[in-house]
């Protein structure tokens, strides 16, 4: 398994929230309020657990699977459970395994915050897929990541921009990946439907929940 994100995993946080003005953060939060009823949450590279954490306050009986390359990120984000909801912990199985070893189960939630970019498109294609068949009638895809605005601008210097973030991601943690997935565009030929969508970072950082 690729340790590259252990290497990461202490300065994570600081890197994510000063490279993004805190964005990365917040952005992932824009459609909490919709999870807060749901019995069954699967994360996926879910990193030092700040998603892990907000959705443990805002649901105060779901049980998470939370399945993670980097057994230290693994490691932050059970310290950040125990040393924020001690007493939560038992709401959350932590697997140290890739996404691609993980056997599903079904779940009401699946979440992917910074995840699908690390894929091509045809990666992207096949986990969607079984994200698919994995989700419960009725389950939700929520889904943060990098986006592409379309023209002007923004378009050239977000292209730019995240050129450079996968140069830094293949220098510290071996990333192969070097270009974002059509993420949406994989996702709704899959049959999902966006609920809701929001930008953040002038339309750099899109959340949107799926159906
Ligand atoms: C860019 S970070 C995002 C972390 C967190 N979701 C966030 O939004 O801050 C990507 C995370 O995915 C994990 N990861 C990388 N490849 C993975 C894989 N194949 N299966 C599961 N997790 C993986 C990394 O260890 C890292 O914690």
């Amino acid at each position: 398994m690729n340790k590259g994100y252990d290497r990461i995993a202490p300065i994570y946080d600081a890197i994510a929230g000063i490279f993004s003005f805190n964005q990365i953060n917040k952005s992932q939060l824009a459609f909490l309020s919709h999870l807060s009823n749901q019995a069954t949450c699967l994360i996926l590279g879910g990193g030092t657990g700040y998603f892990l954490q907000k959705i443990l306050e805002e649901n105060k009986t779901i049980q998470v699977t939370y399945v993670e390359a980097s057994v230290k990120m693994i490691e932050s984000a059970q310290k950040r459970i125990a040393a924020n909801l001690p007493n939560e912990l038992h709401r959350i199985i932590f697997i140290h395994e890739g996404a691609e070893c993980f056997s599903f189960e079904k779940y009401d939630i699946i979440v992917c915050n910074y995840f699908l970019d690390l894929f091509d498109d045809m990666y992207v294609t096949f986990l969607v897929g079984r994200f698919k068949q994995h989700l419960n009638n009725n389950g939700l895809l929520y889904i943060t990541d990098f986006s592409i605005p379309e023209k002007g601008l923004m378009h050239w210097s977000t292209k730019a921009g995240v050129k450079v973030l996968y140069k830094f991601f293949k220098w510290t943690t071996n990333l192969q990946t070097q270009k974002l997935p059509a993420i949406d565009t994989v996702v709704r030929g899959k049959g999902f439907y966006v609920l809701e969508t929001k930008e953040f970072f002038k339309g750099i950082l899109k959340c949107t929940l799926y159906k």
